[in-house]
């Protein structure tokens, strides 16, 4: 499993980096709504600093319009830089802006993919990355897990470079459940992170290995 941070929480990307294997950061005005009134590009910069350059970052475009779209492009590539994977939500305007831009050579990350058509089309525009909501699909009845199967073999099928990057996560069965459908990557809120290691079974077992040793050497280390 490819972990990506869903958050553009400064402190909880810092603390993520410490700790977890950390492969990129996803956004949209949503997650970033939640940082208050930031300067944008530098939030995002800032953010591409602490994971790494080498990793990916993924920045959603505003517009609705085809045209709008491909401004929002050229904005995130220059303000933010031109490997940024420019997500795009995989509508009819979304997909239109997605065959230019492929066309271009820029890094696409296909977003609020609900059905398996949606992902399907946009595997064959070459989209880099495919973004099903597991959650949301959930919430519409629609099983996510076999969708992500389907759109996984429909890639193997075609001999495609696109990669699954399953999204829209409340609870880590659900992270799981997709990566074992075929999600190779899974971009992940940080509820759902902190969730990751919170069974307290973990530190209970800790905690009685080091008073177990304490007992004996009367100190915490060896
Ligand atoms: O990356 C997409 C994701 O942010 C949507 O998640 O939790 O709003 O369904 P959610």
């Amino acid at each position: 499993m490819r972990l990506i941070i869903d958050s553009a929480n400064i402190e909880k990307i810092q603390e993520y980096v410490k700790y977890l294997p950390v492969e990129g950061v996803t956004t949209n005005p949503s997650i970033l709504k939640k940082e208050g009134k930031i300067d944008f590009a530098q939030h995002i910069k800032q953010i591409r600093e602490i994971i790494g350059t080498d990793k990916s970052m993924h920045v959603q475009t505003i517009a609705s319009d085809y045209e709008g779209i491909l401004k929002d492009a050229e904005t995130i590539q220059r303000l933010i830089g031109e490997d940024t994977y420019i997500k795009i939500p995989a509508n009819k305007d979304g997909l239109a802006a997605i065959k230019t831009l492929k066309a271009q050579g820029v890094k696409i990350t296909a977003t609020a993919i609900y059905n398996e058509i949606q992902a399907i089309l946009a595997t064959e525009l070459n989209a880099d990355f495919l973004a099903p909501y597991v959650n949301r699909m959930s919430n519409l009845n629609t099983d996510p897990y076999q969708a992500i199967s389907n759109i996984y073999e429909n890639i193997k099928r075609t001999d495609s470079e696109t990669k699954i990057l399953a999204a829209s996560f409340k609870n880590v069965d659900q992270v799981l459940k997709a990566n074992l459908a075929g999600a190779e990557f899974v971009t992940v809120g940080t509820d759902v992170v902190d969730a990751f290691l919170a069974d307290a079974n973990i530190n209970h077992a800790v905690t009685q290995f080091n008073n177990d040793w304490n007992d004996i050497h009367n100190k915490f280390e060896i």
